[in-house]
């Protein structure tokens, strides 16, 4: 078994190795170089592979990201293929990881993994990791999804000259963009939990090709509330698996518009986008402790599955 820092031509390689750990992934070589394509240069990054006959075994990175920004704060992830573990290997990549982090003298580092693997729990207690944030992933089923139950939504606010429109409705406001990534950014540092207090601005330009015109962004499942030309609310989807699932971006509402059904009717448009392009699924994300939205997908029909949890370790603490 070898440790070699990845290359493109691993990246088949390593779509079969993380479908291997997890099987609800459905990841193809396209989605790394995308990713590669998309990330922002700021953001220091390394992959390794595990090799054994040519095959991809195990894989392991650093990265940086939005969501724990800061120069010396880092992601990390290791996988190893179920045939291969308990093996030595997943300590192997964690090993050369760390040892590639060094140099930039990091502070903290994170990962994620889910309540229904102890052996992933397991592992990075061993190494000094605590629990920091807990997510809520879920799933609905577009198809059995019975949109009559929410019907006349829409009607609680239109009087107030409120109303939902997509993106395209919107192309010819000069200022749209801007005043989505205003909107996005505002709404963002409001969503409860733990997640707002570490986050970082991506530009404008990134931010348009996440959720615009990006590969995984669909302008006719992008929804927008406005008040005339205020835009007050926004709820959009972000392709997941083509023709199967799709994933739901922020939603959200400013302060002084929420509790009159706004978001919700901006997430059962999303949904009716979702049945009537002939998706599946629709797959969510929330921290625990974001009560209101917990409780929106709950009256949606959302089914939770089991939790993320981000585990950090402080760097200095431990290995200074
Ligand atoms: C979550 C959020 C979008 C709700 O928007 P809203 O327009 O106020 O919500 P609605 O009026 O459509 O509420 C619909 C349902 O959601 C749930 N809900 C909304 N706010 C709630 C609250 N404060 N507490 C508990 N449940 C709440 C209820 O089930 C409610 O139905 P009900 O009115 O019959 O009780 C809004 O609170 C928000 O913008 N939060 C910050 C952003 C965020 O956390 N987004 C989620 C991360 S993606």
């Amino acid at each position: 078994m070898k440790i070699l820092p990845t290359t493109p031509d691993h990246y088949p390689g390593i779509a079969t190795l993380y479908n291997s750990v997890d099987p609800e992934l459905h990841l193809s070589a396209s989605d790394f170089i995308e990713g590669d394509r998309l990330r922002d240069p700021k953001f220091k990054t390394q992959r390794w592979v595990a090799i054994e006959k040519d095959e991809v075994i195990g894989a392991g990175y650093f990265t940086q990201s939005n969501w724990f920004a800061h120069p010396q704060k880092f992601m990390i992830w290791v996988g190893v293929h179920p045939k291969h573990q308990k093996g030595g290997i997943g300590s192997a990549l964690y090993e050369t990881i760390m040892q590639g982090l060094q140099q930039f003298d990091p502070l903290a580092i994170r990962t994620r993994t889910t309540e229904d693997r102890p052996q992933s729990i397991r592992f990075l207690k061993k190494r000094s990791f605590q629990e920091v944030i807990r997510d809520v992933p879920s799933e609905l089923n577009v198809q059995t999804f019975d949109p009559t139950h929410f019907a006349g939504l829409e009607d609680r606010f239109r009087d107030n000259g409120i109303e939902i429109k997509t993106l395209s409705e919107l192309e010819n406001d000069p200022e749209r963009n801007q005043k989505l990534y205003d909107l996005d950014w505002e709404i963002s540092l409001s969503v409860p939990g733990d997640l707002a207090a570490g986050i970082g601005r991506r530009g404008l330009e990134k931010y348009v090709e996440y959720a615009i015109t990006g590969p995984s962004a669909l302008p006719e499942g992008f929804f927008v509330a406005t008040k005339g030309e205020e835009f007050i609310g926004l709820s959009h989807l972000l392709l997941s698996e083509k023709n199967v699932s799709l994933y739901q971006g922020l939603t959200g509402v400013k302060p002084q518009y929420r509790h009159q059904g706004i978001g919700l009717a901006m997430k059962i448009r999303a949904i009716a986008y979702a049945q009537s392009s002939g998706y599946v699924l629709i797959k969510a994300e929330n921290d625990a402790k974001n009560k209101p939205m917990l409780a929106m997908n709950e009256k949606i029909g959302y089914v939770r599955k089991p939790a993320l949890i981000t585990f950090e370790k402080q760097w200095q603490l431990t290995e200074k």
